[in-house]
């Protein structure tokens, strides 16, 4: 049953071509049994009119702070009591610079400071006005004031441009605020997420590295996140942005990463290791650039690293531990050696031979497997795949806590 049913969604659309899919969003809202209100910008009803929005909704759509239709005036402080949630989807950059600095310049923005809903931002915008450094430090204000940042995607853009700043989907967003009204199945829970690749280095100018980019351990603390977990992310080195929300410590080689991790696994109820750890280091860092001068060859002795999940497995008070495998052949069967050899209560298997998937691709299609069988998961976006994942891993972590009992 959704737990959308009978809430009062107060849906906020400001400018942005994404305002078109905030139409959808009514409709899969109301599909879901929510009753939905909306208010606009000024700018948003030059994409949008305000009459798609009274059909889709079957309210009358608010755009004014000043109305006089509302009771005594006060139209923004009866809005802002209605809802049992307030999203904005699209949030332009502007709405969201507004936010931050608590301005309350139109009605949208006033309802924003009158509720004591959970707020609920989608941002969508150019992908260069969402990494420019006012809009990453407006949303960090933002987040540190509880509001939930959703969001955005990668792709393409309406303008031509490829990168970050796409509105999540009607679903996606629809499921993010499902999770809000059930608090999250991690709720409580603190969960340490390891990611991307380690680098090894050989001396002050090259290292040892892999493809890993980061993208599946990312999206998998987003998913733990948005599951209400106090969420840890160790991450080694990538071009990704930081999550909002999530506590991320930046990592370079593989020990480092095993210190932190036994440090802050301590106390935790789940661990999910999904760096590409490298499993070899060279044995000597040369603390000058090595001269290649008169040198045809270069004899590199590589020394093994620790495994950072089998330590943390061999805790004392150990979390819920879940690792992955990356195999090119035999998928199944090595990651059901991985699974007993490192002490796993789980693993989650990929070929890494396959391009269009695994590393460096938006897309994964993995096996999750314990000691009685496993589940396929297809070919789909990483973050759709991680938000699955982390519901079956919750349910499971909840039974093995049940059974401990
Ligand atoms: O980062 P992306 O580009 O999104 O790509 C995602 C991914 C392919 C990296 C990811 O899906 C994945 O498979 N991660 C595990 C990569 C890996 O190192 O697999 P492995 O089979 O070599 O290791 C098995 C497990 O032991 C993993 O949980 C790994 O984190 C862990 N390990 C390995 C070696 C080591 N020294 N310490 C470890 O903790």
């Amino acid at each position: 049953m959704s737990g959308l049913i009978e809430k009062k969604i107060l849906l906020g659309v400001t400018a942005g071509i994404a305002a078109y899919k905030a139409a959808e969003l009514v409709r899969q809202l109301r599909q879901r049994g929510a009753c939905v209100k909306v208010v606009m910008t000024e700018s948003a009803q030059a994409f949008v009119s305000p009459l798609t929005f009274q059909a889709l909704s079957g309210q009358p759509v608010h755009t004014q702070l000043l109305d006089p239709a509302a009771e005594a005036g006060m139209g923004h402080i009866e809005l802002a009591k209605w809802a049992d949630i307030l999203l904005v989807a699209p949030a332009s950059a502007n709405f969201l610079a507004r936010l931050a600095t608590g301005q309350a310049n139109d009605l949208l923005t006033t309802v924003c400071l009158a509720t004591h809903a959970p707020i609920v931002v989608a941002p969508a915008m150019n992908q260069a006005m969402w990494s420019n450094p006012a809009t990453r430090h407006n949303c960090q204000i933002i987040a540190s004031r509880g509001i939930r940042i959703i969001g955005p995607a990668n792709g393409s853009q309406a303008c031509g441009d490829v990168g970050l700043g796409r509105m999540l989907e009607a679903q996606e967003i629809t499921e993010a605020l499902e999770q809000v009204t059930t608090g999250g199945l991690l709720m409580g829970k603190t969960v340490v997420i390891t990611a991307g690749p380690t680098r090894e280095p050989i001396d002050p100018v090259r290292y040892i590295t892999n493809h890993s980019s980061g993208k599946m351990g990312y999206a998998l603390a987003a998913a733990a996140r948005e599951e209400g977990a106090n969420t840890i992310l160790i991450s080694g080195p990538t071009s990704l942005e930081p999550l909002f929300g999530v506590r991320t410590i930046r990592v370079e080689t593989a020990r480092q990463m095993l210190d932190q991790a036994l440090v802050l696994s301590g106390g935790a109820d789940l661990f999910i290791g999904c760096a590409a750890v490298a499993d070899y280091a060279p044995e000597q860092v040369a603390l000058q650039k090595i001269k290649k001068d008169g040198n045809e060859a270069l004899n590199l002795r590589l020394v093994k690293n620790p495994d950072v999940v089998a330590a943390v497995a061999r805790l004392p008070e150990r979390p819920f531990m879940v690792g992955f495998a990356a195999e090119t052949e035999n998928v199944l069967q090595h990651a059901r050696e991985k699974l007993h050899r490192k002490n796993l209560d789980l693993v989650i298997a990929n070929d890494v031979a396959d391009s269009a998937i695994g590393f460096n691709s938006d897309r994964n299609a993995v096996w999750l497997l314990d000691a009685a069988g496993e589940i396929a998961y297809p070919e789909q976006d990483k973050r759709q795949l991680a938000r699955r994942l982390m519901q079956e891993i919750a349910a499971r972590l909840e039974r093995h806590n049940s059974r401990k009992l």
